[in-house]
């Protein structure tokens, strides 16, 4: 597992404050009561000290006999609690401490392994910092429908083929996976619609995705390298580098000169030495690649990514057209 680490120092954050603001309310809770029901301020005094008597029972010579008698006056003082609190009409588990989750007592751990609670909290977070949140309800692999590529025959069978691959890839994610795609084909065909149905499932796994289109990830270089935009908020460029999966859309739109090249060149490079899997959607075929990319990056990208070609007819254009 790898998930973002701002998101899960946020999240680590968040779940002390939840444990701390639990314990704090029951506390609160506990001091209304003694104003209102002072005979429970005694009982709750002699109640904190059965520990204590307990290990004086330790050590006594008729041990198990004397720890008998401490553990069944306790449950006394307990019965009598609860009476007391029913008699005053609050819930007999008025003072406990009340978690939003009882199996980890919202610390996000149940023994040393981290509560499904928090794994679903990080994969909240992971869906809204990987930049997929606004397409993720509708680009699903569930409702990526092949009825679109129905009237070409070989269209059909490749995008079925590709869409089952892409689909085996995102489920079988793992610490392991080093495979790079690119998603190659015209506009409407449905490259962003896998490839963020991809990064839904990744992110479930467990895994840092980051999303972005090829024009952002060229402003966020920018931000670092020459300030500006974002550049009081410190844009961090570390993810383009280390996240389990990047996800480079509508490479190709971004303007080309010395400065996006060597941005490219830096991340394409580097997450090949990481052994970092990308995915890289793109309108431009291999021949307008390598006359506006050169060599150097063309040959990494046909040599690390396997290519998924797009065909059919444009998808928006359909569903328009069906209304
Ligand atoms: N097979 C499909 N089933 C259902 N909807 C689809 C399918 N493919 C694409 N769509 C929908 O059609 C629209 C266009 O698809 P998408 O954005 O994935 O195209 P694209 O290949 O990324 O195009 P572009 O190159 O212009 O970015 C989206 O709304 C998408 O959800
Ligand atoms: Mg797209
Ligand atoms: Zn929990």
């Amino acid at each position: 597992m790898a998930y973002n680490k701002e998101d899960f120092i946020r999240i680590r954050e968040e779940y002390s404050k939840k444990y701390l603001k639990a314990r704090e309310a029951a506390d609160t809770r506990a001091r209304e009561l003694y104003e209102k029901i002072p005979e429970l301020r005694t009982l709750d005094g002699i109640l904190a000290g059965t520990a204590s008597r307990i290990m004086g029972a330790v050590c006594s010579d008729n041990a198990e006999e004397r720890i008998n008698a401490v553990r069944s006056e306790n449950e006394r003082l307990l019965r009598e609690r609860a009476k007391l609190l029913t008699a005053y009409g609050y819930p007999e588990d008025y003072t406990d401490v009340h978690y939003e989750c009882e199996l980890c007592g919202d610390t996000g751990y149940v023994d040393t392994k981290m509560c499904t609670c928090m794994k679903k909290a990080l994969v909240m977070a992971g869906y809204r910092s990987s930049g997929i949140y606004g397409l993720m309800q509708t680009q699903s692999f569930d409702n990526f429908s092949l009825k679109y590529y129905k009237d070409n025959e070989e269209a059909y069978a490749t995008m079925k083929q590709s869409a089952a691959l892409l689909k085996k890839y995102a489920e079988s994610f793992d610490e392991n996976t080093y495979k790079s795609f690119m998603l190659i084909g015209n506009t409407g065909l449905g490259k962003t619609h896998l490839s963020t149905a991809v990064a839904v499932k990744v992110i479930e796994r467990g895994f840092d995705v980051h999303y972005v289109s090829a024009c952002s990830m060229i402003s966020d270089f920018e931000a670092k390298q020459f300030g500006g935009r974002g550049a009081a908020d410190g844009v961090d460029t570390s993810r383009y580098y280390d996240c389990d999966l990047l996800i480079i859309d509508d490479f190709g739109t971004e303007l080309t000169n010395q400065f996006t090249l060597s941005c490219f060149y830096d991340v394409i490079n580097t997450r090949m030495i990481k052994r970092k899997s990308t995915i890289i959607n793109t309108n431009l075929g291999k021949k307008e690649i390598e006359s506006r990319y050169g060599d150097r990056i063309t040959s990494r990208l046909f040599g690390e990514y396997r290519p998924i070609l797009f065909f059919g007819r444009d998808i928006r254009e359909q569903k328009i057209h069906k209304g």
